[in-house]
Order: structure tokens, then sequence, then C-alpha cells
């Protein structure tokens, strides 16, 4: 965990008392920083470690399914997440939308974007 009095180089644009963590993709050696009140999608954006090889970016409402991730390690908690795209077996699997995802810890994570899914209904 961060706060911005433990400033890691430039890297680091949280607001002041806010607690953030790193957020690491499996196999990339820099990790990316992130605000307990903020998306990791977002903050993979605003790193420039979204896109089409990376983690995925859609709709960032949670009903794509585009920026579909797999955690490895680490705590968090999610918003609402369509169920066409992360289905309750697959959350227990730490399957999660990393538009609806924020840290609650140091994160390790990969990229798992499954494709199409026809939406249904959200959790
Ligand atoms: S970007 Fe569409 S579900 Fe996350």
């Amino acid at each position: 965990m961060l706060t911005i009095t433990e400033e890691k180089g430039n890297r680091v644009d949280a607001v002041a008392n806010t607690k953030a963590h790193f957020i690491w993709i499996k196999g990339d050696p820099t990790p990316t920083i992130c605000r307990e009140d903020e998306r990791v999608l977002y903050a993979l954006e605003r790193d420039g470690r979204a896109g089409p090889k990376a983690v995925r970016v859609g709709c960032r409402q949670g009903g794509c399914g585009a920026c579909r991730v797999r955690i490895v390690s680490g705590g968090f908690e999610t918003g609402k997440m369509s169920r066409a795209h992360v289905t309750k077996e697959e959350q227990d699997q730490g399957y999660v939308l990393s538009c609806r995802l924020y840290p609650r810890s140091d994160l390790v994570l990969v990229p798992a974007f499954a494709g199409p899914r026809r939406a249904t209904k959200t959790r």
C-alpha cells in the first residue's frame, strides 16, 4: 500500500491521504499505481497499460466484458458486473471486470478477455 507521502519517483498522482496500491500485470516488471477509490482499468489506461495486447478497454461500465481480468493475488472489491461476462463461478475463481475493480491491496492480475458474450443480467 502507498500513500502520497511514500512517493515513488514521479509516478504517484494520488490525492493526499488516499490509499493506493501497486497493480501488477503478470509478466510486466513495472507496476501501475491505483488509488482505492479508482477503478483499476482507469489507472491502467492512465499509465498506458490498457489496450488490445493488454487489458482491453470497452464500455467502461461493466457491460461489455472487454476489460475482463483474472486476479492472481491481492484483495479487492467490485461494483456491479454483467453475469454474461463474469459468472458467479468465474468470479469465485478470481475473474472480474477491471472497470468495476477497486484495489484493497497490491494486486497481480492477468488479462482474461473471453470474446463477445451475450449480455444478460447484472448481480
Ligand atoms: S470496459 Fe466494458 S465491461 Fe469493462
